[in-house]
C-alpha cells in the first residue's frame, strides 16, 4: 500500500479472507506468478496464483516464493477435475496457505478437506445452479464470471448473471467479468456483491511478467477486437482476435485435430503428466457435463500450450491471448500499488456522489 492509500471498504470478503480491499487478482494460467500475486495482496487486494500450469513441485515452490515476498494472505488456483487435485490440495493444506480458489467446482469432498484443515474455499462458476452446489457443499464464497470476462466463459452478461446469483446463495458473492475501475467495483457491492475479481486489468500491470510486446496488443485492442471462439479446445473462450484465432475459425477438423495432438504432446512432456493422465483429465471434462468430442478432449492440452506461447514467450502470432472485453477500455499499465489505490479513491468519490 502506497502512502496516503485511500480507507478500505469492508465487506463480507475483506471480513472473510483478511484483506484490506475487496478486490481480487484472480488465477490466469501462465500470468498469476509469484510477483504479480504478491505486489497484489501488498497493494492490499487478494493475491491468487495460478497452478494449472504448474508441477506440484513448482507449486510449493511458486507458494514460498509468494510466501518470502509478502506476509500478506493469498490464495491459489486450481482444476478441480485435475488428476492430481487431492495432491495439489494437500499442497495448499500443508504450506498453510489462506484461500483454494477453483476453476469449476470442486467436490464435496475437497471442499471438507480444505475446510477442515481452516483453507477458505472460493469456486469460480459461470451459472446459478453452479453457485447454490457448491454453496449448499459448503464452499465460502463463490467468484461469478459474466460473459464479458477473458478466458473460458459463458454467455450470461455479469449484470444479468450477479443478482441472479446473489440471490440465490447466502454465501459472499464476488462480481467478475469486466470490472477495471472504482465505478464498477461500487456497482458490484450496490448489486449485493462482496466485492470484485479482476483479470484483465491485473494482466495489464507493470507487475505482470507477461511481455511488454503483449501487453501492447491488448492495450492496442477495441472492444470489437476481443472475441470468443470454441475453436481452440471446444470450450467458449474469449481472448483477443489474432491471426491465430482467424486461421484456427478457417481451419477444418483434421488440421485442428494434428494441431491437438502436437499441444497436447507437448503439454504432457512440460506438465510432467503421463499419456494415461492426461486422457483422464480429459475425460474428467467430459464426466463434468461438458460435451465434448475426443478430439476435443485432445484440444483440451492446446489451451496452455498456446497461452504460454504469447503469455510466457512473447509470441502474438503463435499464442492465445486471453482476454476479457474490458481490454478495450484499458489504456495504461499502473503498478498494482497504483492501481488499486485507484480503484479505492474512485470508489470512495462515487459513494459520495451517488444521488440522494
Ligand atoms: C490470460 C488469462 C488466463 C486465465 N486463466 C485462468 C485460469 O487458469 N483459471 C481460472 O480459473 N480462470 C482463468 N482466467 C479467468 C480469470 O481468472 C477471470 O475470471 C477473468 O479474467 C475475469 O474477467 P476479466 O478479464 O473481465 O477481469 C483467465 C483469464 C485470462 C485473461
Amino acid at each position: 500500500m502506497s502512502a496516503g492509500a485511500p480507507p478500505p471498504l469492508a465487506t463480507p470478503l475483506t471480513e472473510l479472507v483478511g484483506v484490506r480491499h475487496p478486490i481480487v487478482q484472480t488465477g490466469m494460467g501462465w500470468v498469476a506468478g509469484p510477483r504479480l500475486v504478491s505486489a497484489a495482496a501488498d497493494a492490499g487486494a487478494l493475491g491468487i496464483l495460478a497452478s494449472a500450469t504448474m508441477t506440484p513441485v513448482q507449486l510449493r515452490s511458486a507458494i514460498r516464493e509468494v510466501k518470502s515476498r509478502t506476509d500478506r494472505p493469498f490464495g491459489v488456483n486450481l482444476r478441480a477435475d485435475a488428476g492430481d487435485a487431492a495432491e495439489r490440495v494437500g499442497i495448499i493444506v500443508s504450506e498453510r496457505v489462506r484461500v483454494a480458489s477453483f476453476a469449476l467446482a470442486p467436490s464435496k469432498k475437497l471442499i471438507a478437506r480444505l475446510k477442515d484443515a481452516g483453507v477458505v474455499v472460493i469456486p469460480s462458476i459461470g451459472a446459478r445452479r453452479h453457485a447454490e452446489k457448491v454453496a449448499s457443499w459448503g464452499a465460502d464464497a463463490v467468484v461469478v464470471q459474466g460473459g464479458e470476462g477473458g478466458g473460458h466463459t459463458g454467455n450470461v452478461a455479469t449484470t444479468v448473471l450477479l443478482p441472479q446469483v446473489v440471490d440465490a446463495v447466502d454465501i459472499p458473492v464476488i462480481a467478475a467479468g469486466g470490472f477495471f475501475d472504482g465505478r464498477g467495483l461500487v456497482a458490484a457491492l450496490t448489486y449485493g456483491a462482496a466485492g470484485i475479481a479482476m483479470g484483465t486489468r491485473f494482466l495489464l500491470t507493470s507487475d505482470s511478467t507477461v511481455p511488454r510486446t503483449v501487453q501492447a496488443r491488448y492495450l492496442e485492442a477495441a472492444v470489437n477486437d476481443i472475441t470468443v471462439t470454441t475453436k481452440v479446445d471446444g470450450l467458449p473462450h474469449r481472448m483477443l482476435r489474432s491471426e491465430l484465432v482467424e486461421a484456427l475459425e478457417r481451419s477444418g477438423r483434421t488440421a485442428a485435430l494434428l494441431t491437438a495432438v502436437r499441444h497436447a504432446a507437448s503439454f504432457r512432456k512440460l506438465s510432467g503428466l503421463s499419456w494415461p493422465q492426461l486422457l483422464r483429465d480429459g475425460l474428467a471434462m467430459k464426466k463434468n457435463g461438458r460435451e465434448l468430442s475426443w478430439s476435443q478432449v485432445l484440444l483440451a492440452a492446446n489451451t496452455p500450450m498456446l497461452l504460454k506461447a504469447s503469455m510466457v514467450d512473447g509470441r502474438t502470432d503463435l499464442g492465445v491471448m486471453a482476454s476479457g472485453q474490458v481490454a478495450g477500455l484499458i489504456e495504461d499499465l499502473p503498478s498494482c500499488a497504483e492501481l488499486i489505490d485507484r480503484i479505492m479513491a474512485e470508489a470512495h468519490r462515487t459513494l459520495a456522489d451517488l444521488p440522494r
